[in-house]
């Protein structure tokens, strides 16, 4: 068996933090249940590229019961969990190729050696896996029943291929799924990207100001959660919409040039490239913390931040520290890539059980419905969706109510009005 990780030693502390992941993923726990009974992947060979977490650890357990063989990579070259690699690699016998802090030629070589075996499935977290088949192994694409994508970036990359009609496989946007934006992308990033920039700064964030850029779902839980903990939350946001549901939801919106100026923090979860730029850097005061928690690192200008800067040093883990020609020093953290994964562990097993039974009842659903399927970017099936909250709400031990006939009667009919 192939892989590359750091080092083997670890899988027992890996296999540990998957068990206490997986006390807190039922959803995932029942359908691996019942994958192990059913083996509907039985004989499809899943190459994955997704943040190999402890949550992460858990659907590929999810899927190796329902018979897939699987070849697993990172889809960020610092959100691995070099533990669960370990682990994965010899508790489980999966092929990982992922190490934390990896260069971009490894993380390229990563996945090449995930799409060597030539996979049936392909379960991407930004559309990496995709794009590398599209543009250099185009012949990989007639093996393929079909892929899956985790998150937003991934699906606006894809819905692009697709509409230039040259997306050659269907994509399941396991993001699109509302039991998977409502909570990963809105608690999950809230609670996991302040988690980040407290454990690589250990900052106080009552009384900050604090500069969210984005108001998506990803935003609104970023700035919901420092306004919990006592910000002062600005946001900076492009959408008139949003700017307004902003403004509504009680925060002051500016654009960034007028943000840089008064900003302690600045968090970027836009997926758009270059939001913080040079002429932001220079206005900004000093010490400010510019960290992002989009999926690309783009979205924070950092070769021209290099540009503007006399000095850079690591004062902290995930800090470094650039001091500007102009004597002012700003603080990007963890190089600018997403700083949830970076800093910290990602988003709760809580929200990734949902997300992650979505993938593994999505694959299944490529199994069984591939030849219906065309190069195109689906929807999670309606039925699949409202069937994972039904049985996370029912793993909550919370009862919700239900309709009565008379009342299901006037839902369905028009005559009685005023
Ligand atoms: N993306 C964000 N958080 C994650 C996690 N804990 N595991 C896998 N992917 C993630």
């Amino acid at each position: 068996m192939k892989y590359d990780i750091k080092d083997i030693k670890l899988a027992k502390k890996g296999a540990l933090r998957i068990e206490w992941a997986s006390n807190n993923m039922p959803v995932c726990r029942l359908i691996e249940k019942r994958f192990s009974k059913e083996k509907p992947l039985k004989g499809l060979k899943v190459a994955a590229c997704l943040h190999v977490t402890t949550e992460t650890g858990v659907l590929m357990r999810v899927l190796k019961a329902g018979g897939a063989e699987i070849y697993l990579c990172a889809s960020n070259p610092l959100s691995t969990q070099d533990d669960v690699a370990s682990s994965l690699v010899k508790n489980l016998g999966i092929s990982v190729f992922s190490i934390k802090g990896e260069n971009t030629l490894t993380y390229y070589r990563h996945l090449q050696a995930v799409l060597a075996p030539k996979p049936d499935i392909t379960m991407d977290d930004g559309a990496d896996l995709v794009s590398t088949i599209h543009q250099r192994a185009p012949e990989m694409h007639n093996n393929i029943i079909g892929g899956t994508e985790e998150t937003t970036t991934g699906v606006i990359r894809l819905k692009a291929l697709a509409a230039q009609g040259k997306l050659r496989y269907p994509i399941i946007a396991v993001n699109d799924a509302q039991t998977k934006h409502f909570f990963d992308n809105r608690y999950g990033t809230g609670q996991s990207t302040i988690d980040g920039i407290l454990r690589a700064t250990n900052m106080l964030i009552a009384g900050a100001n604090f500069v969210v850029c984005g108001y998506g779902w990803c935003g609104r839980g970023v700035a919901m959660r420092a306004k919990g903990m006592g910000a002062k939350v600005i946001i900076v946001e492009v959408d008139a919409l949003r700017a307004l549901e902003a403004t509504m939801d009680g925060y002051e919106v500016m654009p960034i040039k007028n943000a840089a100026k008064v900003g302690d923090v600045f968090v970027t979860v836009s997926g758009d490239t270059s939001v913080i730029r040079g002429e932001h850097f220079q206005v900004m005061k000093d010490g400010a913390i510019v960290a992002n928690s989009g999926h690309f690192n783009v979205e924070i200008d950092i070769p021209a931040l290099k540009k503007l800067s006399k000095k850079k040093r690591t004062i902290r883990d995930y800090v470094d520290e650039y001091t500007l020609k102009n004597g002012r020093r700003v603080n990007l953290l963890g190089e600018g890539r997403l700083i949830n994964l970076a800093a910290a562990e990602g988003h709760p097993a809580q929200v990734m059980d949902m997300s992650f039974a979505n993938q593994a009842l999505s694959a299944e659903y490529i199994r069984k419905e591939n030849a219906q399927l065309e190069g195109d970017v689906y929807r999670v099936p309606q039925e699949i969706d409202s069937r994972i909250a039904e049985l996370k709400l029912k793993s909550m031990g919370i009862r919700k109510d239900t309709l009565t006939a008379e009342q299901t009667k006037y839902l369905s009919s028009w005559e009685s009005g005023t």
